[in-house]
């Protein structure tokens, strides 16, 4: 099965229970880094914004409290955006969500003021490709997603302790791939310069840069 076909039906298969496995698994720390990354995206001051890989929605209805402008927020899974439509139903501020891919985003050049992804850059299967599309669209290009501590020791202890921990979410999933996937991927993923450097061969901004986030367990980037 093609990877892009894997990830679409493993997130469709895990959408109704995402966000409690995501709260339970990161202990809720996955929301003080969404704040840190939306906070560092607000910067630019953007209108507009395009949250790619949306999931549930969490970046794209954080997004909209400080845009005035169109938010939009796309993902390949239908499961994923019925839970999104389910939420933006209840929320006062409107953000519109579609079924999309980012290797081919419906949008014209430069029609948002930024785009974001958080946790989604690592699952796209033509890396360039996508990076390309988020450059693109829009004006900024701003990223959350896991890599691997610098420091050697912490490096050790965090993924020794994902693969003891992170198992037993798995089994209650009923998707133990999935979560397989999730250290498997995220070990291997390439982070901080490395990724930049990906970025640069793909984009054409002027700067570019990123920050570890909990000692490189994750980092932003950007380009603008
Ligand atoms: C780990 S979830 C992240 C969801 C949300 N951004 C968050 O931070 O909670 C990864 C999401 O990426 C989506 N995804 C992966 N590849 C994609 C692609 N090529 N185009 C659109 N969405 C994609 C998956 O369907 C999934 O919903």
């Amino acid at each position: 099965m093609a990877k892009a076909d894997f990830v679409r039906v493993m997130f469709n298969d895990i959408a109704h229970k995402y966000d409690l496995l995501n709260d339970v698994l990161s202990v809720g720390t996955h929301r003080l880094w969404k704040r840190a990354f939306i906070k560092f995206a607000l910067k630019q001051n953007p209108k507009s914004a395009l949250d790619c890989a949306t999931g549930t929605g969490d970046i794209a209805f954080k997004l909209k409290e400080s845009c005035e402008g169109q938010v939009v927020g796309i993902d390949f899974s239908q499961g994923m955006i019925n839970f999104a439509l389910e939420r933006a139903r209840t929320n006062p501020l409107p953000v519109d969500f579609k079924v999309a891919d980012i290797q081919k985003l419906p949008f014209g050049d430069k029609a948002f003021d930024i785009t974001t992804i958080s946790f989604g850059i690592r699952n796209v299967e033509n890396l360039d490709l996508g990076l390309k599309e988020l450059g693109r669209v829009s004006n900024g290009v701003y990223i959350l997603e896991f890599g691997q501590p610098k420091n050697s020791f912490f490096k050790k202890l965090y993924f020794g302790m994902l693969k003891m921990y992170v198992p037993i979410f798995g089994l209650i999933s009923k998707r133990k791939d999935a979560y397989e996937y999730l250290i498997a991927s995220s070990e291997a993923f390439p982070s901080a310069e490395k990724f930049v450097d990906i970025m640069k061969k793909n984009m054409t901004f002027k700067n570019y840069g990123y920050k570890p986030v909990f000692g490189g367990i994750a980092y932003i980037y950007y380009a603008n």
